[in-house]
């Protein structure tokens, strides 16, 4: 049961999100642009490797983050709320090995799942049944993501840092790419 708190007064007359709810929305559209620079930042890391399997990867994750960030811009706009971005902090641009680079990525993933579930339990605190109908494509997204990303780091650590190209012959035949628009168009 969602206690009531006394927090979910509206920001103004016409919004469907509690100041805190758009607060937190808007921290993640940051959150989601940090990521896409992050795998912009590994994209171009492995393309200056000649490793452009792995780097179409990664340029692929960063257009997807970017997309992430994008819905929630769109439904703080939906719901009346005003879209504040915030300071996004410069991406890591050195990795010792390929496998850091990839560990990194599921680190991250991991943490964006939890800034999800944060924002889950807000809405529901909320009993913001709107937002909570917006997250759930998030929460499957997220699935989605850290099982790609998993496999990618299989794959490298049983590849070993020597022999990367047999990653990109495998990329190359198996593109492990996320289902083309599986959810896409629940928050359009
Ligand atoms: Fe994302
Ligand atoms: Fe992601």
């Amino acid at each position: 049961m969602a206690k009531k708190t006394g927090k979910t007064s509206r920001t103004n007359e016409r919004s469907l999100a509690s100041g805190r709810l758009l607060a937190a929305l808007n921290q993640q559209i940051g959150n989601e642009m940090g990521a896409s620079l992050q795998y912009v930042s590994i994209a171009s890391h492995f393309a200056a490797q000649d490793l452009p399997n792995l780097a179409a990867f990664f340029y692929r994750q960063a257009d997807e983050e970017r997309q992430h960030a994008m819905k929630f811009v769109h439904f703080v706009v939906d719901v009346g709320g005003s879209v504040v971005i915030p300071a996004v902090p410069a991406p890591r641009a050195k990795f010792a090995t390929a496998a850091e680079a990839i560990a990194l990525s599921l680190d991250w993933e991991h943490t964006v799942t939890e800034q999800i579930y944060a924002l889950v339990d807000i809405a529901k605190d909320d009993r913001n049944y709107i937002a909570q109908r917006f997250l759930d494509w998030f929460v499957t997204e997220q699935l989605e993501e850290i099982t790609t990303m998993g496999t990618l780091l299989s794959l490298v650590e049983r590849a070993g840092e020597e022999n990367l190209l047999f990653v990109e012959d495998y990329l190359g035949k198996n593109p492990i790419v996320p289902a083309e628009g599986e959810a896409e168009g629940a928050a359009e």
